[in-house]
């Protein structure tokens, strides 16, 4: 992993760079190590300071997260990054207190980032610390209730050794070992000691309560082109997908704006997209009507900077082509 100091370097005297460390914990949020890597990479040779990540223009940071998904990160990256510039000089508060006052900082970044850059012995909980911690102890409360024990619990085997390099130990341990289903308990270091492998019922755990259904919404997005141009506007700062890039659409995010202009509308079909809280199924229409719109911008596009369900309707409509 691109922003971790491996124990000869450390032994060498190199210490794990905030900055990046702040990146890659906000960027692992919701999302595994294989998807953030490519990101990770083009984030930092683009900015490789958090100087030059304060001084981008917000379009540009949530078309390189383009694709990652969660958006509301990215824009708390980029205010974080700015809060770091104005009121600290650039440097990263070298606590978990500190950094848990950073717009975007909740417990689990604030702590990894002291743990990890700062050796401080701070609690680092996410979901896979959370199922080891259930096995461990063999934890049968469901979760979410369970969760203020299971931190609990993690506290009390977080050591004032190595502070970082265990809390990364465990979170390696849950995505490779002390997996959700199958976990691998006959090469487990903690074989000896999991409760839950013990009573034989490690890949039970942890229970969760069942979760409501998803609702299934609908809505309608429009796709103009002019030109070689498509009808894009950015959407508000606030709210689904927020920030971004998109074509006019409306049913499913609380807007009901209709069609950017009144033209002979070409239903394409529908795309289908998974968000947090609900499945959607957006109709796809086209037109290349050269009436005004009334909201939009016709730009030159480049797809890769549309967040997935959009990049869906694009590839629905032009399926590799270029929009004439
Ligand atoms: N998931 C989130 N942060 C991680 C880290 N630092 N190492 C491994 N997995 C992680």
């Amino acid at each position: 992993m691109p922003w971790r100091i491996g124990p000869a370097a450390r032994a060498g005297g190199a210490r794990p760079d905030p900055y990046r460390v702040w990146m890659s914990e906000v960027m692992l949020q919701q999302t595994t190590v294989a998807a953030v890597t490519a990101y990770f990479q083009r984030f930092v040779a683009r900015w490789p300071r958090v100087e030059d990540l304060a001084a981008a223009q917000d379009g540009e940071v949530m078309a390189e997260w383009a694709g990652l998904g969660y958006y509301a990160r990215a824009r708390n990256l980029l205010a974080c990054a700015r809060t770091v510039v104005r009121n600290h000089g650039g440097v990263f508060p070298a606590s978990a207190l500190g950094m848990r006052a950073l717009p975007g900082v909740g417990p689990y970044t604030a702590s990894a980032v002291a743990a990890i850059c700062y050796d401080e012995p701070a609690v680092v909980v996410d979901g896979n610390v959370e199922r080891v911690m259930a096995r461990l102890f063999a934890v049968l409360d469901p979760l979410p209730g369970s969760k203020p024990e299971l931190v609990r619990l993690a506290g009390l085997v977080t050591p004032d050794l190595r502070p970082g390099d265990y809390a990364q130990a465990v979170m390696d341990l849950g995505a490779t070992i002390c997996t959700p289903r199958n976990p691998a308990c006959g090469i487990c270091p903690l074989l000896g000691v999991c409760e839950a492998q013990h009573l034989g019922i490690a890949a039970e755990l942890p229970r969760k309560l069942e979760k409501a259904e998803k609702p299934v919404r609908q809505g309608v997005a429009w796709l103009a082109t002019r030109g070689g141009l498509v009808l894009v506007e950015r959407r508000a700062e606030r709210g689904l997908l927020g920030g971004m890039l998109g074509f006019p659409s409306d049913g499913w995010d609380g807007t009901a704006l209709g069609a950017p202009f009144a033209a002979d509308w070409q239903s394409l079909g529908e795309v289908k997209h998974t968000f947090t809280h609900f499945h959607l199924i957006l109709q796809v229409r086209t037109s290349d009507s050269d009436a005004n719109p009334q909201r939009g911008e016709f730009m030159q596009l480049n797809p890769d900077d549309l967040p997935t369900l959009m990049r869906k309707a694009y590839d629905l409509a032009f399926q590799g082509k270029t929009p004439r």
